[in-house]
């Protein structure tokens, strides 16, 4: 046998063996019994939501995101990344914006949670929501609800006088202007760049020029 025809069939047998060793390696975990599989043990939690008392048994790994739009069926919060890189999932708890996206909802037994539902309605709208439309902060609006939101948060940062980074002297009293809202939306997204017109309807609700 010439050296090319050996070189030929252990070029084979290295295949063949190959996929043998994936089809055994992939075939146990695709046969395992799923009578197996626990189901995990729920978890009661109870918080008010927009001034509503809401009472829910989760799985503990649901996160307040998915509570609030699988479980309430509030869906003006929206999911974007689900990892806490795009702040469309922003609400306030006790008035504090976090993403709601990377909290469990069975931490928030007691807590006080505001969506964009609970923000305003389209017959008596929160200022904010009124400038958003005024100004034109929005496009597609998917990152809306979670804009607003912040906003709203952000006017009480600085109207509590808590700092930001581009502050130059950070015992001064913060003021709303352009750069500070900027910094401080810094967490929000928007794929449609409404940036500069969101900013200005926060300046507008803060009554500052920018
Ligand atoms: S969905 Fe929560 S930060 Fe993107
Ligand atoms: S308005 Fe479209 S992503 Fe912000």
């Amino acid at each position: 046998m010439s050296d090319i025809s050996e070189l030929e069939v252990s070029r084979r047998g290295l295949l063949a063996g190959s996929a043998a060793t994936a089809v055994v390696a992939a075939t146990p975990a695709a046969a395992a019994p799923s009578s197996q599989t626990k189901a995990a043990p729920m978890m009661p939690v109870s918080f008010a939501v927009n001034g509503k008392r809401e009472t829910l048994s989760l799985d503990p790994r649901t996160t307040l995101l998915d509570a609030l739009r699988e479980h309430l069926h509030l869906t003006g919060t929206k999911k974007g990344c689900d990892h806490g890189q795009c702040g469309a999932c922003t609400v306030m708890v006790d008035g504090v914006r976090i993403n709601s996206c990377l909290s469990l909802a069975v931490m928030h037994e007691g807590d006080k949670i505001t969506t964009i539902e609970g923000l305003g309605t389209p017959d008596k709208l929160h200022p904010m929501q009124a400038a958003f439309i005024k100004h034109d902060g929005y496009q597609c609006g998917y990152c809306t609800p979670g804009q607003i939101c912040s906003a709203v948060a952000v006017l009480d940062e600085i109207k509590r006088g808590i700092p930001s980074h581009v502050q130059d002297d950070l015992t001064a009293k913060p003021r709303a202007t352009n750069i500070e809202m900027r910094e401080r939306m810094s967490g929000n997204i928007c794929r449609c760049g409404a940036y500069s017109n969101i900013a200005e309807a926060m300046a507008d609700v803060a009554g500052e020029n920018v």
